[in-house]
């Protein structure tokens, strides 16, 4: 899941979000999904109501999230309390180094519900994200893979 911003994704800072569109992003992350055998599902908003209704939606119809909310990553209650409710694993990912920007970025409202958070590796931080969430959903079920 995407949040805001995400979609100027090869308009925005190269040097922080490097020049990937989010629609060759999404060609990459569901090539690392196939190379996992998991099946994916992608979703961007630049509205808050709509991230939270998606995340209503998910338990059910998903297993699992890799979420990176954009800004509402350092804010935003709401998709804590939404993402908390959807009661899934879920693993925290931005392209940017966070921590070593503005200090306001270093916090992450969503980090506590999250099994893991990548940030600052790009494109490839996806699949270590996916990664995360694979072995934290056979966690779960009881099973390796
Ligand atoms: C971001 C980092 C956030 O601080 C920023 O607001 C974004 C993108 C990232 O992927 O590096 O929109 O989540």
């Amino acid at each position: 899941m995407h949040g805001v911003n995400l979609d100027q994704l090869g308009w925005r800072d190269p040097a922080h979000y490097g020049s990937l569109t989010l629609a060759e992003l999404e060609l990459k992350i569901g090539a690392y999904g196939r190379e996992l055998e998991l099946e994916l599902r992608f979703f961007q908003t630049n509205h808050e109501g709509e991230f939270v209704e998606h995340l209503h939606r998910l338990p059910g119809l998903a297993d699992g999230i890799v979420l990176n909310p954009g800004a509402w990553t350092h804010y935003s209650y709401a998709i804590h309390d939404a993402l908390e409710l959807t009661r899934l694993p879920a693993v925290e990912v931005h392209l940017s180094d966070v921590d070593a920007r503005e200090p306001w970025r270093g916090q992450s409202v969503i980090a506590e519900l999250c099994l893991a958070r990548v940030a600052g590796k790009g494109t490839e931080g996806y699949r270590e994200a996916l990664e995360h969430l694979s072995a934290g959903m056979s966690r779960r079920a009881g099973t390796s893979r």
